[in-house]
């Protein structure tokens, strides 16, 4: 899979991109993370690419001519023209099933913002997909971008080392509730001993124990969570595992 991030600050990515799963998984050539500077697309020999909104108001706007033109000259890089993303307030709320539908693309141009955003040209003319990571105003759409980034690589294959690992993550598909609590070595320690059932070695009731874990901490943490059927963490049969140990 490939990601083209356009920005106006590439050099935020550089420690991102080097580091730990995402360097491995480049250096195994299961993805390619390729950066452009929006400034290189600026008429202005200043590299400007902003300027002030029409009609008054603080702020500047990113001007509509070097994002057109940029986008359209890195669609031509690859085969793939990509699945081109911006990242605002406005968009739509990434979730892990919205997560799980992008990583099904091979290509996906992520497009950052700043300052008071975008002519609104470069949305009706390039049509992105609107995203936004959360209900709250980053400087700009690099972090998000990181976000956008971390979450789907994680589901390309080869990438973890269990791919089911992923899969099954709180939120997924898969699992829409919270994951229950883990423990390893030491069995116990000052005065806090890992839950006698993880040591039984039954995998049924460890498997029992972890699904009643899961449903009644999403029901008392993320209620919204437990909705209609078939979009909820699964009601374990029984609800041995809250009898034994509450939840963390
Ligand atoms: N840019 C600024 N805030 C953002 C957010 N919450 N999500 C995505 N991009 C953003």
């Amino acid at each position: 899979m490939r990601f083209d991030i356009v920005t106006l600050f590439p050099e935020i990515f550089s420690g991102f991109v080097g580091e730990s799963l995402l360097r491995k998984a480049i250096d195994k050539r299961r993805l390619e993370v390729v950066t452009h500077d929006l400034r290189n697309w600026s008429k202005d020999k200043h590299q400007k690419v902003d300027d002030r909104p029409y009609g008054g108001g603080p702020g500047m706007v990113i001007k509509v001519e070097p994002v057109v033109e940029c986008i359209e000259e890195i669609r031509r890089l690859h085969a793939e023209p990509g699945e081109l993303i911006l990242l605002t307030p406005q968009g739509e709320r990434l979730t892990q099933p919205l997560v799980e539908q992008l990583a099904e693309f091979p290509r996906l141009i992520l497009l950052c913002g700043r300052y008071e955003g975008f002519d609104q040209r470069v949305v009706d003319l390039l049509q992105p997909r609107e995203l936004s990571i959360g209900d709250y105003v980053l400087n700009g759409g690099e972090v998000a971008a990181m976000v956008v980034i971390d979450t789907v690589m994680r589901l390309i294959p080869g990438v973890l080392g269990d791919e089911q690992s992923a899969r099954s993550d709180s939120f997924s598909q898969e699992n829409r509730g919270l994951e229950a609590a883990q423990y390893t070595r030491p069995r116990s320690y000052r005065g806090c001993d890992v839950p006698e059932v993880l040591l039984s070695g039954d995998h049924a009731e460890i498997d029992a124990w972890r699904q009643s874990q899961s449903y009644h901490k999403t029901l008392s943490r993320r209620a919204d969570l437990v909705g209609s059927e078939g979009d909820s963490p699964r009601r374990p049969e029984t609800n041995e595992g809250e009898k034994r140990e509450p939840v963390n």
